[in-house]
């Protein structure tokens, strides 16, 4: 069943008193239980659809979708009540940057304990709350790999390391029991061990909690691993979804195939030294944005037709929008 169902969302920005379309008709969706990545270069709008999502866009900026519901409830039109409520309950984000979305003032420990919902707390008098409180917390700590919580629950971020930092922001968006889990590149900067756990403990959740999980991230080969499908985004336009699994082996889109073949670990026919393969150029600026499908000026397939923006096609459950796709010949 698909509880997150985006279609077509479009978000204009003011840019030098000019709208610009900083996404343009990006569709999407969550099944539940479902790990969906969403990958593309910097730049290409992932935060801004995270933030599209939970409602974290200035007011000013315009938003517009054909769907964008949560379990059939359009969060468009639902009151900032209603939509909070949902993101309280049941859709928790993790954000890009850990550091800058825990609270420099105040010690992890208040932090986590205010994000316990009151509805979980056991007991009739204070202490007995407090106790509980204090339990749930604890409870959660060690869920996400943090042992030594006594050494740190009483420090403030900046006396923590990233990875101490960004498995409480995981704690802090669990601690709620969330239905979906939206995780926006948690894994960057992180070494390679750290990294690991945190995408095992992602899995692990998925598949013991049943929690859905929209992965933004970079790393094809981990997310490879723990995806079930994936979303493909270039310059705020969405390029090609569908499951892992046919994704990795025929894709149908140039910059899917040029995503997936610039990753030496994704090419397992790649002779030691011999150059990877990418596409010339880069991402243009939301300022200078080609008109059409926005891989125009890199596409070594592109032709005229490309100036007209691609209709969305589909092959079973495999989506993509290009005039020439990779099955078929460039006429
Ligand atoms: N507050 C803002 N004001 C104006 N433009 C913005 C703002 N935030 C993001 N953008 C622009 O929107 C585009 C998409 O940005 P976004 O942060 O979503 O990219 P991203 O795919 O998340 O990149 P990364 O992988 O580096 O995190 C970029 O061109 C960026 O410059
Ligand atoms: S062939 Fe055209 S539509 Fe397809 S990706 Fe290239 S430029 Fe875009
Ligand atoms: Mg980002």
């Amino acid at each position: 069943m698909v509880i997150l169902d985006i279609k077509n969302l479009t978000l204009e920005i003011e840019s030098n008193g000019v709208l610009i379309k900083a996404l343009d008709k990006v569709s999407l969706t969550i099944q539940e239980n479902e790990i969906r990545a969403l990958v593309g270069e910097s730049g290409s709008g992932k935060s801004l659809i995270v933030r599209a999502i939970s409602g974290a866009l200035p007011p000013q900026w315009i938003v517009t979708a054909d769907r964008l519901t949560w379990r059939g409830e359009n969060l468009l039109t639902m009151t900032r009540a209603q939509r909070q409520a949902i993101m309280r309950r049941d859709i928790a984000v993790i954000f890009q940057d850990p550091m800058a979305a825990l609270d420099p003032s105040a010690r992890l420990k208040e932090q986590l304990l205010e994000s316990v919902p009151d509805e979980f707390i056991e007991g009739r008098y204070s202490w007995e709350r407090k106790r509980s409180r204090m339990k749930i917390a604890e409870q959660i700590l060690h869920r996400v790999g943090i042992n030594e919580v006594a050494s740190c629950i009483n420090k403030y971020p900046h006396e923590l390391s990233l990875d101490i930092c960004q498995k409480f922001m995981i704690a802090m968006a669990l601690i709620s029991q969330p239905t979906l889990l939206i995780a926006d590149d948690p894994t960057r900067g992180m070494e390679t061990n750290i990294k690991k756990q945190i995408l095992a403990l992602l899995t692990h959740l998925n598949k013991t909690r049943e929690l859905s999980i929209l992965f933004v991230g970079h790393d094809l080969l981990a997310i490879s691993a723990m995806a079930h499908s994936m979303t493909v985004l270039y310059c705020g336009q969405t390029v090609e979804s569908g499951k892992m699994k046919a994704l990795r082996k025929r894709p149908l889109h140039p910059y899917t195939k040029a995503l997936m073949d610039s990753a030496p670990s994704f090419s397992p026919d790649l002779q030691p030294k011999s150059m990877l393969v990418a596409l010339e150029g880069t991402i243009p600026t939301l300022q200078h944005l080609p008109i059409g499908c926005r891989l125009g000026p890199r596409c070594p397939r592109a032709t005229k037709e490309c100036v007209q923006v691609p209709m969305e096609r589909t092959i079973n459950e495999h989506k993509y929008r290009c005039h020439h796709p990779l099955h078929l010949q460039v006429i």
